[in-house]
């Protein structure tokens, strides 16, 4: 059985960039209902947590897999060849269902919406995962059945001595409870308002930083967009400042950018300074280009 640096188990979809030049109202965006509009600009590309964050340790140069649940469609066959491509290896699923697809609008002001359908990422059951062995797993949001696989299979990794990443989103805190994953992790990586309303749900005591580590995990990260980043470990603080005025092109996957950046960091064996560099390094490197994955970092690790 092949040995993994590490297995990212999340989503794996097609996401379509509209740029549509439409503006913003109220915080909406202002289209009206039966209209017809022509757009700027379409891309395409791979992403999905699973996928990004799998091709982000990939580039550095680490072992890497990806369970993730795909359809036998085109779409399906884009994911697959771009893991292939990338050097890492499918341990998931291809299943009688669409492939999931994100729909990213970009309105005149740069802001984004996103309309996602999850399709076959949220279908993965146990036995659809390939047997595999790795120091450490991965986790980004996944609802249902796959979730429910999550669960199962992170309890068996980590009594195995196996080390666990999760980077939970908003969907997956407010729809299930994410308590025993939150347990079983070594480290949770989130954004604040993510951690506020996973303390809020819990009625945790204290800081948002020491509320979320008396949820389970020993390592807590918390990230707040171009504002400090707070990294928790026994008891102790660590943090790190983004670039002020860094230029935004696009900024889909700058969050999974950063937690595969800290992530890939602790395994080869950095300080947590040093992870949290690496997070916001590898975050800006994809902040400052279009779509999740095209400008991740290429530089060997170990
Ligand atoms: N405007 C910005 N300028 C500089 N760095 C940024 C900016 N926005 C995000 N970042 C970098 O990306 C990291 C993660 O961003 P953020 O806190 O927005 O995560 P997120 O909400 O989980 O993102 P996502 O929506 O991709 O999941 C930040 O800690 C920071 O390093
Ligand atoms: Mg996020």
């Amino acid at each position: 059985m092949v040995k993994f640096d590490v297995v990212s188990f999340g989503s794996g979809v097609v996401d379509v960039f509209a740029s549509t030049g439409v503006g913003e109202k109220n915080g909406r965006l202002d289209l009206e209902v039966g209209g017809k509009y022509l757009i700027d600009g379409l891309r395409f590309d791979i992403g999905g947590g699973g996928t990004n964050v799998a091709v982000a340790f990939a580039r550095f140069g680490l072992k890497t897999g990806c369970v993730c649940g795909v359809g036998n469609d085109s779409n399906g066959k884009e994911v697959l060849d771009c893991l292939k491509r990338e050097k890492v290896k499918f341990l998931g699923k291809v299943g009688l269902g669409k492939t999931g697809y994100s729909m990213i609008i970009d309105s005149d002001q740069h802001d984004r919406t996103v309309l996602t359908y999850k399709g076959e990422s949220n279908e993965i059951g146990v036995g659809d995962v390939k047997k595999f062995k790795s120091k450490w797993l991965y986790y980004s949001s996944l609802l249902g059945k796959s979730f429910e696989t999550q669960k199962i299979l992170a309890e068996k990794f980590v009594e195995g001595g196996g080390r666990l990443a999760f980077n939970p989103s908003s969907y997956s805190i407010e729809k299930q409870d994410i308590r025993k994953l939150l347990k079983l992790c070594y480290v949770l990586i989130l954004n604040k308002e993510e951690g506020e309303m996973l303390c809020k749900r819990y009625k945790t005591k204290g800081t948002i930083l020491e509320g979320l580590n008396s949820l389970g995990p020993r390592i807590v990260v918390v990230t707040d967009k171009d504002k400090e980043v707070k990294c928790y470990f026994e008891g102790s603080i660590y943090s790190v400042v983004p670039h002020k005025g860094k230029k935004v092109v696009e900024r889909t996957g700058a969050g999974d950018a950063f937690a595969a950046g800290f992530v890939a960091g602790l395994l080869v064996g950095y300080s947590l300074e040093d992870c949290l560099k690496l997070g916001v390094e590898e975050s800006e490197a994809v902040l400052g280009y279009f779509g999740a994955k095209n400008n991740l970092l290429k530089r060997k690790l170990k």
